[in-house]
């Protein structure tokens, strides 16, 4: 047992080591806003679903340094499968589970919400986690078990000065992060934004005026799943919802959100089935060290959980 940790721990500095090398790249690289090495393409001739030469570089510099460093274990990365124009299922094989710039976008823009996420399963499941956003300088880190940091020291969720984080007692004390994604069918967009219309704003609420209230406190989009996910890790927003992301976008802030305390579960129906890291649908609840009645933390999050399911519209979303 304590020979596997201490194999983790090397996976987690290592991991460490790109996301933070790789960041630098991404720095020096928007510094040349718009000129050749962020040469703009469109994805699958969609203008809203974009990738860069950075992107690319990023991604095979991780996948190449990985596969010196651990040539045994498998590796998915958002352009690898894009090029491949397939995607592949999950073994138990250690698998690392990349995305080299989440919120590329945002990255072509200058918005500075940006990560390069570096995920690693064994057995399928999600155990070493790195996100970092070079743009803010700020490293996200965890390995199952033992925690999620900031800057490798702060823990998550953050509770300055000292109160407990108590979770929300219901929906209308939530705020939520969500996305729209690169997608835009218009049924899926339909079905996302009727789902966003009953969250914000209570039917019969026509008018202008003191009582309307929303069913959520607000919805926010930082246009990188990974930083949204974190964010509620970090215990600043309660709720993240996303349908049509993938395994990269995710599995990384997985395992920080696990370890800050906060649960992740399938974003629609059917409900009850068993979560699928591979589903494309995704809703998470942040921890809390209290909640407010009789319930545990755990039933809380189950109960929001439920409650959100009961709002938000099934959304179809094949591999
Ligand atoms: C995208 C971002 C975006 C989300 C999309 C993702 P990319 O990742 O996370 O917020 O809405 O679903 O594809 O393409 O910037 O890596
Ligand atoms: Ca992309
Ligand atoms: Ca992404
Ligand atoms: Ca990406």
């Amino acid at each position: 047992k304590w020979g596997k940790m201490c194999i983790r721990d090397r996976f987690l500095e290592f991991a460490i080591s790109l996301v933070q090398e790789c960041g630098q790249i991404i720095l020096e690289a928007s510094k040349e806003r718009y000129s050749k090495i962020n040469k703009i393409y469109e994805k699958g001739e969609n203008p809203s679903d974009l990738v860069t030469e950075t992107d690319k570089i990023v991604e095979e510099l991780i996948k190449s340094k990985l596969n010196s460093k651990f040539p045994d274990h498998k590796f998915v990365g958002e352009e690898t499968a894009a090029a491949a124009g397939k995607h592949h299922g999950l073994t138990d094989e250690p698998t690392w589970i990349v995305d080299p710039i989440d919120g590329t976008t945002n990255f072509i823009h200058w918005f500075p919400f940006v990560a390069v996420c570096i995920g690693l399963t064994i057995n399928k499941e999600p155990v070493v986690g790195a996100v970092f956003n070079p743009f803010l300088n700020q490293l996200y880190t965890a390995r199952k078990g033992n925690g999620a940091y900031l800057n490798l020291n702060t823990k998550l969720p953050l509770s300055s000065p000292n109160p407990p984080i108590t979770l929300p007692s219901s929906l209308s004390q939530c705020l939520v992060v969500s996305e729209y994604g690169s997608n835009r069918s218009s049924t899926t967009l339909g079905k996302k934004f009727r789902s966003v219309h009953s969250l914000m704003s209570k039917p019969g609420d026509v008018t202008w005026g003191k009582k309307n209230a929303g069913l959520v406190r607000g919805i926010r989009s930082l246009g990188s799943a990974a930083l949204d996910i974190i964010q509620v890790a970090k215990g600043e927003a309660d709720i993240f919802w996303e349908i049509g992301c993938w395994e990269w976008d995710v599995t990384a802030a997985l395992v920080i959100l696990r370890e800050s305390g906060g649960i992740m579960v399938n974003g629609n129906g059917p409900n009850e089935e068993p979560f699928n890291i591979l589903g494309r649908k995704y809703l998470a609840v942040r921890g809390g060290s209290s909640c407010a009645g009789d319930e545990t933390v755990e039933q809380s999050q189950l109960r929001l959980v439920r409650e959100f399911w009961n709002i938000v519209e099934e959304i179809d979303c094949p591999r």
